[in-house]
């Protein structure tokens, strides 16, 4: 495990993307100079003690040269709305960087990067270290209609193509992320590597369609959280292991947060 810095960072900025849906920018030099794309921090959301536990925010963008890291979130309960009411020059008390990042493969040539509404939040930094390492990269953003439709110019910026799928067909295709998935595969695009976060149905069905392609997938967990830190055992999913004795598969419960978040998608019991 790496170190977990515990630290108080300044607000540099916070911008309301999309209705409901912020990118606060944090001056934490130490943990943006750790930091690998997929790893989260776990934030204190208000300046006094409640609600007393902290919430994981994945890292989104992370700039080591100015120190900075980003994080995009939607507010949707009590801890993230108290978090997009602060201001900037707040101080914010973080943890992290915490759990296993993205592993991109040195051999891997194509990427797809697969967000589904705020779960593109961990995926732009993988998409600039794939791109920095010379990868190419297709991404498909599913989102449930245009306003919702976050991150399209950061990717396409960083040299990314980029598709969309729309449930209520308000922007471009209509109809599910995993369909523009299937097609790219169909029309030949093969890629080494698959990449995914978001509800857990559009996790699933990609894990489906990875396997019948034989493409290696990679996919960023969420689960409730306590301590964040691997104690409490608050965050467990079950996982699949081969025990390489016994040729028996194995169950266990993992814990996202330290052994997390990032999972290859076949190991994961989806229906659990
Ligand atoms: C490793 C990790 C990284 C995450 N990264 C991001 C991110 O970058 N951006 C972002 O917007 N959200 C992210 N989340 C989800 C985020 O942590 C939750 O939305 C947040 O903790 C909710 O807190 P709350 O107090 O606002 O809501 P609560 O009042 O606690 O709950 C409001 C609603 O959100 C659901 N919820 C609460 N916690 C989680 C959770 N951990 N996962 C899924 N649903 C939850 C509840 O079931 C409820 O329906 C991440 C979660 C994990 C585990
Ligand atoms: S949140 Fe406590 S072990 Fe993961």
């Amino acid at each position: 495990m790496n170190f977990i810095y515990n630290i108080k960072v300044k607000i540099l900025s916070k911008e309301e993307v999309a209705p409901n849906i912020f990118l606060i920018k944090l001056l934490a030099p130490p943990i943006a100079q750790e930091a690998l794309a997929g790893q989260f921090i776990h934030i204190k959301c208000s300046k006094d003690n409640y609600p007393l536990l902290r919430r994981p925010l994945s890292i989104h963008r992370i700039d080591k040269e100015k120190g900075e890291i980003f994080i995009l979130f939607q507010a949707v309960g009590e801890g993230t709305k108290l978090l997009a009411g602060r201001s900037i020059e707040d101080d914010l008390d973080i943890m992290g960087p915490i759990g296993n990042g993205f592993n991109i493969y040195p051999e891997s040539k194509k990427m797809v990067i697969i967000g589904g509404g705020i779960g593109v939040a961990p995926l732009l930094a993988l998409g600039e270290e794939s791109i920095r390492q010379g990868k190419e990269v297709q991404v498909l953003i599913g989102a449930l209609k245009k306003e919702l439709v976050i991150g399209e110019e950061s990717f396409k910026i960083l040299g990314a193509k980029v598709d969309v799928a729309t449930d209520d067909g308000s922007y471009q295709y209509k109809g599910l992320v995993t369909d523009l998935l299937e097609r790219i595969i169909k029309e030949g695009w093969l890629a080494d590597q698959i990449f995914a976060c978001g509800p857990k149905p559009m996790l699933k069905k990609i894990s489906e369609i990875a396997l019948q392609a034989n493409i290696h997938y990679q996919v960023s967990m969420e689960e409730r959280m306590a301590c964040g830190i691997g104690a409490c055992l608050g965050c467990v999913c079950k996982i699949k292991t081969k025990d390489k004795r016994e040729y028996k598969v194995k169950y266990e419960y993992k814990r996202v947060c330290v052994d997390g978040p990032v999972f290859t998608g076949s190991e994961v019991v989806w229906n659990d």
